[in-house]
């Protein structure tokens, strides 16, 4: 079978957020993190403090073919979903604008940045900026049920590892912070449910 080519879609992406010119002339600038960078943060920042933003709800509904799947056999990463009163709880950090560049090239698969009103947990306020996959990009997998989601994370890994760990290491980061995600844990509950029961291969 041949490889889909998503180069294309990965420099679109790119492109699209060098365009977004928002917090040009700033010389730092929050950025909330609900993913990966909760629990890793791979760049240089000045600040870090939990917060949350509202309006949006956590999802796994975002494919993965370049972190934790492959082209062919994508993984289910998160991205955020419009849902009126949600509040998603997450990492704000306080960067520089030169660390955007490193992470539009991380983050290339579809996400695109948007401005936002991030919410500290002291109540304070700032505007900042988010990375979200909307449906319209081309990897965007959107829902299933979270049984079928975590057996596709079971199965999934790419060249930043097997799916599984980033589930993983989410919802214990997620519990770290004290704060409760009801479809990340339901999805690690499904997970650790089919580890204990594997699919029995019916071959001797
Ligand atoms: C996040 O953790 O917020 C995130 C990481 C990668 C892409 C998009 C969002």
């Amino acid at each position: 079978m041949t490889q889909p080519d998503l180069s294309s879609i990965d420099a679109a992406t790119i492109a699209i957020n060098q365009r977004m010119n928002k917090f040009d002339g700033h010389e730092q600038v929050w950025l909330f993190g609900y993913g990966s960078l909760i629990y890793k943060a791979d760049f240089p920042y000045i600040e870090r403090r939990a917060a949350s933003i509202e309006g949006w709800t956590r999802r796994f509904w975002q494919g993965s073919h370049d972190h934790r799947g492959t082209p062919l056999a994508p993984g289910r990463v998160v991205t955020l979903v419009p849902q009126a009163g949600a509040v998603c709880d997450g990492m704000a950090y306080l960067i520089t604008p030169e660390v955007f560049a490193h992470l539009d090239h991380r983050e290339k698969n579809g996400y695109l940045r948007l401005a936002t009103d991030i919410t500290f947990d002291d109540g304070s306020k700032v505007e900042g900026l988010v990375y979200i996959a909307n449906e319209e990009n081309a990897a965007f997998l959107g829902a299933a049920s979270e049984f079928d989601i975590a057996r596709q994370i079971a199965r999934s890994s790419g060249p930043s590892g097997p799916n599984s760990d980033y589930l993983l290491h989410l919802a214990s980061a997620l519990r770290e912070l004290g704060k409760a995600d009801p479809h990340v844990f339901a999805i690690e509950q499904h997970l650790a449910q089919l580890r204990e029961t594997p699919a029995t291969d019916p071959t001797p």
